[in-house]
C-alpha cells in the first residue's frame, strides 16, 4: 500500500473506498501515528530530572523530584510556585549551569551539559557591566565595530525600547532600564530557549506591567520559546500560554494548566480572572501552605 506525503508533511492515506480490509485501515493509522511522532510536533525542550539534591548540613536533601516536562518550539511557559519549591534550582539546571542532578535535560535535541549561548538567561537582578555603556553591555564579548552586530544591538535596542539610551552607563538607568538592556543582550546571542528566573520580581508594579509588554512584544516577534519563573499568579495568566505550578518539599509539578487567552490579555476580562482564579485554587492544594505565604498571592 502506498502512502503520500503533502508538502507540508501530513500524510494522505489511499481513498476509503481502497482499503478492504480493518486491518489495512489499522495499518495506515499506526504508520500515521509513528511518522507524526516524528514529523509532528517538534519538541524544544525535553526536561527529564529523575532527583536533583543538595548537601544541607551534611544531610541529603532531595529539593527536585520526577520533573518530566516538554516544551514546544515558540511556546511561553511559566513556572509558578511558593518560594523555596526549587524553581531557580530547575531553571539553572535547564541553562546548564548545574548539572549535579539525575536526569538530562535538551534543546532542540541536543543535550545540554554546560552552559552555552543556546540557553539565554535572565536574573533576577541584571547584572550589567558597570563601566560599559548601554549598547556596549549588549554586545558584550562580541564586537560593536562589527556592522553586522552594530546592526543587531540598534535593532534590540529599538525592540526592548532603549532608544536615545545607548551611550548611558548603568548608574543612569533605572531597573527597569536595566533588566531591558539584560534581555537585549540574552537575544543578541539568538537563544533557543530564553530562561526567566523573576526577571521583574525586584521592580515597582508599574514598570512590571510595562516590562511584560515588552517581553510579550519580543515574543511575537522574535517567536523564542520562553520558560519564566515567578511567584506572581498574575504575570504567570498574563504571560504564559502554558503554565506549571510546582509544589515543595519535594519540588515537582502538581498541575499543568493550559491558557488559551487570546493576545494582548485583559487583565480585567471574566475569562481572565476565571483562570487565575483555577490557578489560585490549585496552587492552594498544593500540600504545604505555610509556604504559600508571603509568596506575591
Ligand atoms: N547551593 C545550594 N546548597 C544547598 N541548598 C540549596 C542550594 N541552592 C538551593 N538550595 C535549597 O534548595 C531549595 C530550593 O531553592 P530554590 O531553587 O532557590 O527555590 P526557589 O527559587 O523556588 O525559591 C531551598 O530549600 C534552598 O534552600
Ligand atoms: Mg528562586
Amino acid at each position: 500500500m502506498i502512502f503520500k506525503q503533502k508538502t507540508n508533511g501530513q500524510l494522505i492515506g489511499p481513498p476509503k473506498a481502497l482499503i478492504s480490509t480493518r486491518t489495512e485501515m489499522g495499518a495506515f493509522l499506526f504508520f500515521r501515528r509513528r511518522v507524526g511522532r516524528k514529523r509532528g510536533i517538534k519538541v524544544a525542550v525535553t526536561i527529564s530530572i529523575k532527583e536533583k539534591a543538595f548537601d544541607q548540613e551534611g544531610r541529603k536533601t532531595t529539593v527536585l523530584e520526577n520533573i518530566q516536562l516538554s516544551i514546544a518550539p515558540g511556546e511561553f511557559l511559566t513556572v509558578i510556585g511558593p518560594s523555596g519549591c526549587g524553581k531557580s534550582t530547575l531553571l539553572k539546571i535547564i541553562a546548564g549551569l548545574d548539572s549535579d542532578y539525575d536526569g538530562s535535560i535538551e534543546i532542540n535535541g541536543r543535550s545540554v551539559t554546560a552552559p552555552g549561548i543556546r540557553q539565554g538567561f535572565i536574573f533576577q537582578e541584571h547584572r550589567l557591566f558597570p563601566w560599559l555603556t548601554v549598547e556596549q553591555n549588549i554586545a558584550a564579548d562580541l564586537n560593536l565595530k562589527d556592522p553586522k552586530v552594530k546592526q543587531k544591538v540598534d535593532e534590540l535596542i529599538g525592540i526592548v525600547r532603549l532608544k536615545g539610551s545607548e551611550k548611558a552607563y548603568p548608574r543612569e538607568l533605572s531597573g527597569g532600564m536595566s533588566q531591558r538592556v539584560a534581555i537585549a543582550r540574552a537575544l543578541l546571542r539568538e537563544p533557543e530557549v530564553l530562561l526567566l528566573d523573576e526577571p521583574f520580581g525586584a521592580l515597582d508594579a508599574f514598570t512590571r506591567k510595562h516590562l511584560q509588554d515588552v517581553l510579550l512584544d519580543i515574543w511575537r516577534r522574535k517567536k523564542t520559546t520562553m520558560i519564566l519563573v515567578t511567584h506572581d499568579i498574575d504575570e504567570s495568566v498574563y504571560l504564559g500560554n502554558e503554565l506549571a505550578i510546582l509544589k515543595a518539599k519535594p519540588g515537582n509539578i502538581h498541575k499543568l494548566i493550559p491558557i488559551h487567552l487570546a493576545y494582548p490579555r485583559n487583565r480585567t476580562t471574566p475569562d481572565f480572572q476565571a483562570i487565575r482564579q483555577k490557578v489560585l485554587s490549585e496552587f492552594e492544594k498544593t500540600e504545604d501552605l505555610e509556604y504559600a505565604e508571603g509568596s506575591g498571592i
